[in-house]
């Protein structure tokens, strides 16, 4: 089963309007606009992975498309899985939908929260975005808490370890719980294949770290492609990675960030994840907890039938990728204490 979820209840779009520029109706039509374009991709995506069964799409009433159109839409694609739709009213407490939705669910994917714009940094969006992922994870702890629930939600930096705090107070386990950073190493490998010429199945670099600027660490020495690119256009390639979603929030002027390419690493996650709960062998970076550098960061990451089986050693780092690595620790460690701030705050 598999559950994709846009959720924002009232109250946090009113917030929403306040904190970030969200002034007007039309600005508030277009978040709605990205967040069913992404919803779309993903949920087609997902409905032709084979391991799927049943696809449920969950999104407001009010969704440029409602959710059961989609739904009915999706259902005549000739795959094994059959297709749900749910959509909640402003009105209706979003859990109780929820509920008939989450139940029975083995992968939730949450692409939930509100874009960043122009000049603004992932993290600006913590105070909207954590209460809204912090509903849907309170939701699948409630109605499905065996699930592996997946989480693009920014700033992923701190929302991904909070919402592994919220679930372990649960008394849940946080191998159950996957921030998603897939959409860095699908940048890595297309920016190694457009330097290099090879071919996409010879090229395969693990990021490490988090999802955010100086936190994203490519390994590119780790890569045998990436090895034969010159030392000297290694600082230049990493950067790029690193701005990559910050030149996508700029190309769409205020109307969204990634929504195509995050949907199209968002489903080659839950295709790890589902391969994994299926029995077979299944290896993806993800954001997790982690006994490494910092207890939240991702890494390489087998996916099992109970979720996050093994968090991968970082390997050997060159000496460029040991500095980037020390710079990078506190920043991220601050960004996921920030996370915890706000749970402190809010509590
Ligand atoms: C991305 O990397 O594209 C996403 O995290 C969206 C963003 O705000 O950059």
């Amino acid at each position: 089963f598999l559950l994709l979820e846009s959720v924002m209840q009232e109250e946090q779009l009113k917030r929403m309007e306040q904190v970030s520029r969200f002034s007007n109706e039309l600005c508030f039509h277009r978040c709605l606009l990205e967040f069913t374009v992404y919803l779309l991709f993903w949920s087609m995506l997902m409905a032709m992975d084979p391991n799927v069964s049943e696809l449920c799409v969950y999104d407001l009433s009010i969704a440029m498309v409602p959710a059961q159109g989609v739904a009915a839409d999706l259902s005549h694609l000739n795959k094994k899985c059959s297709v749900k739709g749910y959509a909640f009213d402003k009105d209706d407490r979003a859990i109780n939908v929820a509920g008939e939705c989450l139940t029975g669910c083995h992968l939730v994917l949450i692409p939930a929260g509100v874009p960043r714009k122009p000049g603004q940094d992932r993290k600006d969006l913590l105070k909207i975005n954590a209460g809204i992922a912090g509903n849907v994870v309170e939701a699948c702890a409630k109605f499905c808490p065996e699930a592996v629930v997946a989480l693009i939600v920014n700033p992923v930096n701190s929302v991904g370890h909070l919402m592994c705090e919220l679930w372990k107070k649960k008394g849940l386990k946080a191998s159950k719980i996957v921030g998603i950073t897939t959409l860095d190493i699908v940048r890595a490998n297309k920016f190694v294949h457009e330097l290099t010429g090879a071919a996409m199945d010879d090229i395969s670099v693990p990021v490490i770290g988090g999802h955010a600027g100086t936190t994203i660490l490519p390994l590119f020495s780790q890569c045998k492609t990436a090895r034969s690119i010159p030392a000297a256009q290694i600082p230049g390639l990493d950067k790029r990675v690193q701005d990559a979603g910050t030149v996508v929030v700029a190309a769409k002027n205020g109307k969204g960030s990634a929504t195509l390419s995050m949907a199209y690493a968002g489903a080659r996650l839950g295709k790890a994840v589902l391969a994994g709960l299926a029995g077979e062998a299944s290896v993806e970076c993800a954001y997790v907890a982690s006994d490494g550098v910092l207890p939240y960061f991702s890494s390489q990451v087998s996916f099992g039938k109970d979720g996050v089986e093994k968090v991968h050693d970082i390997g050997e780092l060159n000496t460029y990728e040991k500095i980037r690595l020390a710079e990078l620790t506190p920043v991220l460690l601050d960004e996921i204490n920030a996370g915890l701030e706000y749970a402190r705050d809010n509590d």
